[in-house]
């Protein structure tokens, strides 16, 4: 019975699909301060928020009996937050603890007794030894944007130091004690939901990540996050999709993200892996697309260029042409027959582009008649390049191989074409094709984000940007 039910149990555990990220974004050591240091400040800046309500009472003092007060118009001066230590808990998320933190107020002070007499000046207070700490949990919400929450808050204030001007002593003692609980109550009450307040601001701000960042009318990358972070004890990695889809019904790609990890580089704040997975995701859609083809005209060949589209030209090479179709323009298609492959080995990206060319002559009435198929095996290589939040990618031609697939002409040697669509591919094809990859990619980013002493490195399987961040507004 218990063997049978184990078996059901087992047989009900779901399968649970792990999804490798396509990029991979580290904060680093560096980062996480540069983000204390933003907390911090926008924590202050809340806590001038506090407000000490008025307050006023009796007290029989003796020998003169029934005293009236009131302290009013109680105000913040000044806030000191010192050196908050921030601490990653693995697992779970950030510590921040603000100890010996002050707050000086001022305000005005009020008495009445013995009918007629009748007394007021200001006051000073010291609140020293204020201590804050504060616990927030670091997730993805439900669309994969970064979400952070406050776990726990604990404020406590130490010593209330009070300075009165005007009055007589007396009257100090009176009030310190009044003073000091009251203004140690509406702080404890403030300060926690004030600080909440602060943490939960960033979350607008986070939530700017653009988790389906379009590229051009065809793509669109999607950068939301597939796990939580990942909170070790020097730094915080987020996980994003990192893929390339096509406009509205995504479409899968017959391959996925293989696993990948980061190096121990922590001298900037922020390191952001790209991995070809990445590179490969873009090469799908736009194969898919239908868009990684081109029509060469002789209009797009360079003017002094001996070489011409025409079918004199091409007869040099395979009379047939020049005899069957004498004195006409041809038309060359250069189209993708299969996804282009990129790789990332260190210091280099090389993409490989197989693919077909179709050429033909056209034909007084405009009809196109075909000549040839060749078979295009090429090997690009990539320089990867940033400018502001996009990556920009320019190729230079490697290795090209050509074979015959289908003539119409009959038959002819191949290679003796290879010099002319050598030509082509670098003066003409290429040139195009680095204008539309010059125009880049936007990276995972949040608003405002600007990016500092930035480095980019292609390492085995991925590139490795290392920078520094800083937030405009
Ligand atoms: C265009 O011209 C070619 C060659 O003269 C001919 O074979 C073809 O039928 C013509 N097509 C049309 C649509 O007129």
């Amino acid at each position: 019975m218990f063997l049978c039910g184990w078996l059901v149990m087992v047989t009900l555990i779901p399968v649970i699909l792990s999804v490798n990220p396509g990029v991979e974004v580290k904060i680093t050591d560096k980062g996480i301060e540069y983000g204390r240091q933003l907390g911090i400040a926008a924590i202050q800046e809340k806590l001038k928020k506090i407000r000490i309500p008025d307050f006023s009472g009796k007290q029989r003092v003796s020998p003169i009996g029934k005293v009236q007060y009131s302290l009013t118009n109680i105000q913040i001066v000044n806030i000191g937050l010192p050196i908050a230590p921030i601490q990653l808990v693995p697992g779970s998320g950030v510590k921040l603890s603000i100890n010996n933190a002050f707050i000086n107020l001022r305000g005005n002070w009020r008495v009445k007794f013995l009918r007629w007499v009748k007394n007021s000046g200001s006051f000073e207070v010291g609140m020293n030894d204020l201590s804050i700490s504060e616990s927030l949990a670091v997730k993805s919400d439900s669309t994969g944007r970064p979400e952070v929450s406050t776990i726990s808050c604990a404020a406590s204030v130490g010593r209330v130091r009070i300075k009165f001007h005007g009055g007589a002593s007396w009257l100090y003692n009176l009030f310190s004690k009044y003073i000091e609980k009251a203004l140690k109550s509406a702080l404890q009450k403030q300060i926690c939901p004030l600080v909440t307040n602060a943490i939960d601001d960033m979350n607008p701000r986070l939530k700017t990540l653009n988790v389906l960042a379009n590229v051009d009318k065809y793509a669109e990358i999607e950068y939301s996050m597939v796990s939580s972070p990942a909170i070790s004890s020097s730094s915080i990695a987020l996980k994003l999709k990192g893929q390339f889809y096509n406009i509205g019904q995504h479409q899968e790609p017959p391959f996925s993200a293989p696993a990948f990890s980061l190096p121990p580089e922590n001298s900037n704040m922020l390191y952001m892996a790209l991995s070809a997975f990445t590179a490969n995701s873009a090469a799908f859609v736009y194969h898919k697309a239908g868009v990684l083809s081109i029509y060469i005209t002789d209009d797009m060949i360079p003017k002094r260029s001996p070489i011409r589209l025409t079918t004199t030209t091409f007869g040099t090479f395979i009379p047939q042409i020049s005899k069957q179709f004498p004195g006409l323009m041809m038309k060359l298609l250069m189209k993708t027959d299969k996804s282009p492959v990129v790789t990332f080995e260190p210091d280099r990206v090389t993409v490989q582009v197989t693919g077909t060319v179709t050429a033909y002559a056209i034909q007084p009435n405009d009809t196109l008649t075909p000549l040839f198929i060749l078979n295009l095996d090429t090997s690009v290589s990539s320089k990867v390049f940033l400018s502001g939040m996009k990556l920009g990618v320019s190729l230079t031609l490697n290795k090209m191989k050509l074979s015959l697939q289908t003539s119409y002409v009959g038959q002819f040697q191949v290679q003796t074409l290879s010099n002319s669509l050598e030509f082509v591919l670098k003066w003409v094809v290429i040139p195009v094709v680095n204008v539309q990859l010059g125009k880049g990619y936007p990276l995972p980013a949040i608003r405002n984000m600007e990016l500092e002493n930035t480095k980019l490195q292609i390492l085995k399987d991925y590139m490795l940007i290392g920078t520094d961040v800083k937030f405009t507004g």
